[in-house]
């Protein structure tokens, strides 16, 4: 399937993770096994227009310019004319999480500028997944975070970036998940 093959060509580590970690989120929040099953399949996709955008930003070791910005943020319309064609329910929820994943709590974020619980559920759920992941990882202009320092900035997000219950049941989830020594 083609789309498997460009999700192989764009961070497939990272997409795996965040997919997974989406999964068990939603099943923390008690969320249906349908639904648990919908977003870690459809979470996969959040970023698959990053394919259309150039490696010289995608690999910057330099923090971006102004426009270096505005070219990273259409990965968001790239995702989406990539799965227009797919209408599957996993698509539909895919192409919301690719639609809002950026969005924030506070409205200060893209593309649409969207605030609080007019940002779809699937997409809150991932915009947290996604940043815990980017963090704790190492990427090109940055070292991997610590664990205590990926937390401690989601938690000054709460309410800012993230939705402040949805980040309450995030710190839980990941607490807990260290607490019985699973490897995050
Ligand atoms: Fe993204």
């Amino acid at each position: 399937m083609i789309l498997q093959n460009v999700l192989e060509m764009v961070d497939p580590v990272h997409s795996n993770r965040v997919s997974l970690l989406a999964g068990q989120f939603a099943r923390h929040l008690n969320l249906s096994s349908h639904e648990v099953e919908v977003i870690q399949a459809a979470a996969k996709y959040h970023d698959i227009g990053k394919i259309s955008i150039p490696l010289s930003i995608l690999q910057s070791v330099e923090p971006f310019t102004d426009i270096q910005r505005k070219i990273m943020q259409r990965h968001v319309q790239y995702g989406l004319s990539i799965l227009s064609v797919y209408n599957s329910e996993e698509m539909e929820v895919a192409k919301t999480i690719i639609a809002t994943h950026h969005e924030r709590w506070d409205g200060k974020g893209y593309p649409n500028g969207l605030s609080g619980n007019n940002i779809p559920l699937a997409g809150r759920i991932v915009a947290l997944c996604d940043v815990f992941d980017a963090l704790s990882s190492e990427r090109p202009y940055k070292p991997a975070w610590a664990l205590g320092q990926v937390l401690d900035y989601i938690r000054s997000e709460r309410g800012k970036a993230f939705d402040p219950e949805l980040t309450d049941k995030f710190l839980e989830l990941i607490c807990e998940g260290v607490s019985e020594g699973i490897a995050l």
